[in-house]
Order: structure tokens, then sequence, then C-alpha cells
């Protein structure tokens, strides 16, 4: 298992491109299975979780191949419709398979994603729809056994705006034989983006963005041309690295309307920000101050930000709330970042971050995708020697090459073998 190590308090300088965005990537892949053919895909990041996607469908026939013009992925032979429960439980999101295999193939058996780290994550929502489309479900010894000669649209709600689940039942829709209308629909960038790849291949879509999304089922669907949007998590991850170092960085791709509730943030916290003509410029202020965040879907401040701005935050001068209601236990890398000397308190679904001069150095274990990232933005900042954090396999799930990218904006971080 390797682990990343980094000797702190330099400011990050330079420019950075961000790469492809692992949610959009992840559901646009799985729309593949929607119509035979070859399906051309960029700025397909490459990460672990990508990586277990191909896997899985090329267990089910799909055959992949890089191109100097992207990712081709063909999925003519498709003859399995089965996820298998060692790969699913190490990616929950290949919940986002049963949607396209239930309209191509009319049958679908994916193991039922476990929990993880961060909480229960029930696929219930995704579950109670599909039946609501006319689909036979049940669970049996782990699986998800579903099946439906054609799925009908319907009208779906659903109790909370879940970003797969909006996803899954895009998908499931757009063979669908009539009108389907997804009531509290998330309205993240990577729902868009898959709507947007879904109309390349002649889907009938509107309203993707906003929180009812009106599908019009239609009879055949034609292999996909389609480039991702840049990852705003991973723009994120960059702009709040900056803003705790006092740095001062163009970073390359990202979209400003993406992350409106984080540059707000760090613009409160006294770091500049500016819209540039390919991405946004970023520079730190001497002193952070602190600022209180409550965790809300999209467009509100994302939760999968939450533990990097809490790393920010422990050493922001005054205190700080930081409130997470997305997920149950999404608090994992709260015990790290006090062994490098933060001061943060928990009190159920909120922390309070009383803010420091610095950190210090130590050795820490990632515990979820991030939670590596939060503790490695801490390595940044922390004095007295090496920060070693371990178990860094998280940080692959979905971040390509982030130690380089950071060397390259001067940050002395390195990996090793553990
Ligand atoms: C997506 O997960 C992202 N993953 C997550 O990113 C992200 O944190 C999350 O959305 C919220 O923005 C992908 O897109 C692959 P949800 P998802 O369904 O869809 C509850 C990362 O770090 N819920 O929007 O699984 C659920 O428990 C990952 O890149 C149900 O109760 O999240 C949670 O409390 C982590 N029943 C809330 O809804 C359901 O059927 C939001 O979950 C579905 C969800």
């Amino acid at each position: 298992m390797d682990k990343i190590l980094i000797r702190g308090t330099r400011p990050l300088e330079g420019r950075v491109r961000i790469s492809g965005a692992k949610n959009a990537a992840l559901p646009i892949i799985a729309a593949c299975l929607l119509s035979p053919g070859e399906h051309c895909l960029q700025g397909i990041p490459r990460l672990r979780d990508i990586q277990t996607i191909r896997n899985i469908m090329t267990g089910m026939g799909t055959a992949f191949r890089e191109t100097d013009d992207g990712l081709v992925v063909d999925t003519s032979n498709l003859c399995e419709y089965e996820a298998p429960y060692d790969l699913v439980r190490t990616m929950r999101a290949s919940i986002l398979l049963l949607g396209p295999l239930l309209a191509r193939l009319g049958r679908a058996r994916i193991s039922l994603p476990g929990g993880c780290a961060i909480g229960a994550r029930p696929v219930n929502l995704h579950l109670k729809a599909l039946v609501a489309m006319g689909a036979d479900m049940h669970l049996d010894r782990g699986y998800i056994h579903a099946q439906a000669e054609r799925l009908q649209g319907a009208q779906v709600f659903f109790d909370i705006p879940t970003v797969t689940g909006t996803e899954n039942i895009m998908m499931a829709a757009v063979r669908a034989h009539g009108r389907t209308v997804l009531k509290n629909a998330a309205r993240e960038p990577e729902v868009c983006d898959l709507a947007d790849m879904l109309r390349t291949m002649g889907a009938r879509i509107e309203g993707d963005g906003t929180d009812t999304i009106t599908v019009e089922g239609v009879q055949e669907l034609a292999p996909a041309r389609h480039d991702v949007i840049p990852d705003r998590i991973e723009a994120g991850t960059f702009m709040i690295a900056t803003a705790m170092t006092g740095g001062d960085v163009h970073i390359e791709g990202s979209r400003p309307e993406h992350l409106s509730a984080v540059i707000e943030k760090l613009q409160t916290a006294g770091a500049k920000l500016e819209p540039e003509e390919n991405g946004i410029h970023i520079r730190g202020p001497e002193i952070p101050l602190a600022v209180d965040i409550q965790t809300m879907p999209f467009p509100g401040f994302p939760t999968d930000l939450q533990a990097q701005f809490m790393a920010f935050m422990s050493v922001a001068r005054g205190s700080s709330i930081i409130k997470e209601t997305v997920f149950e236990n999404r608090f994992i890398h709260v015990s790290e970042l006090k062994r490098m000397g933060a001061d943060i308190e928990i009190d159920g679904h909120q922390a309070l971050v009383r803010g420091r001069d610095h950190l210090l150095s130590a050795p820490v274990m990632a515990t979820d995708l991030r939670a590596s990232a939060s503790l490695i933005l801490a390595g940044l900042v922390a004095e007295g020697g090496i920060t070693e954090v371990r178990r860094i396999y998280h940080l692959d799930r979905g971040y390509e090459a982030l130690e380089k990218k950071f060397q390259r904006l001067g940050a002395d971080i390195w990996r090793e073998k553990a």
C-alpha cells in the first residue's frame, strides 16, 4: 500500500490543469450500455473507480480501448447483466449500471452496494422509482434481481435529491414507453453532463439542472461522442489548498459556475478569486479568517469538499462551525486532523473548529477518498517535519496523480511504497 509524504509550509504557485470529473464519467460510461455500437468519450480521468466500472462492464461483454481521440466504449456484444459483489463492494457507484441494463436488456443482477466509511448509503430511492416504472425487483442473498419487459414512464418523487438516483432513473427513462417526470431531482453539474451526453444519443430530456426533469422515452438511441466536464471537487480541493498556503495559482479547466458556494466562502475567508479565460485565478490571504459552512445538495456547499475545508479552518483565525447535512458519518478525518494538532470538537452533525497558527506534521491514516485529500492539505501547512499519509489507495479512487500536481505547484510532496 502506497503512502504520500509531505514536508510542509510552502505557498503553492503556478498553474494546474483539472482532470475530467469522476462523478460525471461514471454515469456517462454506464450510459454507453443504452445503445449498441462504439461510443467515444474524451476527458475520462485515470482513476481506480474508472478502472472498476470498466472491469465490471468488460465482464458483461463491453470492449474498451484507449485511442488518441479518447476512450472508445463498444457495447455491441453486451451479453451479461451481472455486477458481481467482489467488484461492487469496492465502488458503490456500480449501482449506476442498474438503470441502463434494465433499459437495454430488460434484466439486471447487481450486488447490493454496501455502506462505506461515510454512511449506510442506501439505494432504496433508486429501487422504488424503478418499481414505479414497472420493474419486477427482489433482493436475494445480497443481490438486486431486476426484470422489466419494457419500462413504463412514471411520475417519480425522490424523498431526497439523490445524485446517482436521479442519474439512474434518467438513464432508465430514456428508452421507457412514455413520459417520466423526476421530482425533487438532484441538480448537480454531473447530472446535467449526463443529460447532455444522452441528448447527443437522441434522448429527449428537459429540466436537468432544476428539481424537475422530464424524459420522453424513445425507441432507439445512437452511440455517443462526449467530452466530460472538469472535476469541480478536484478544482475546489486546489482552491482550498492555495488559500491554506497563501499561494497564487491558476486553476485551468475549472468552471466558476460549478463552485459558486465554495468561491463565496473562500472570499469570506480572505482569498482573492477571479474568473479567467479558461479557469479561475486564486490568491490566498496572509492570514485566513474563520468561516462557517453547512453542506447541502447543489448549488449549496458540496459535502465532497467539507473535509478539505475543515483542514483549512484548522489554521484560520477564529472559530468556525462546520455542519454536515448530507451524510451521517462524514467526520472521520477529524481524529486524524487532531493528531496533527487541530482543535476540533464534534457535536452530532456539526464540528466546532478553533483555528491554530499551524499544524504539526505526524503519521496519519486515510479512511475515505475526501478525508485523504484533507490530510494531504493539512500536511501542506504542517510544521516540524514530514507528514506521512498512509492507505493512499483511497485517494487514487478519485484524484489523478494528485501528488504530482502538487509537486508542479512547488509543494515538497512525494509517494513511497509503504
Ligand atoms: C453522489 O453519491 C457522489 N458519488 C458522492 O461523491 C457525493 O458525495 C454525493 O452524490 C452527494 O453529492 C457519485 O456521484 C458517484 P446521494 P450518491 O444519493 O449518489 C441518501 C465522492 O467522494 N440516499 O446524493 O450515492 C444518502 O444516504 C462521492 O466522489 C438514500 O437515503 O449520494 C445520502 O444521505 C462520495 N436513499 C443522501 O441521500 C437512496 O436511495 C444523498 O446521497 C439514495 C440516497
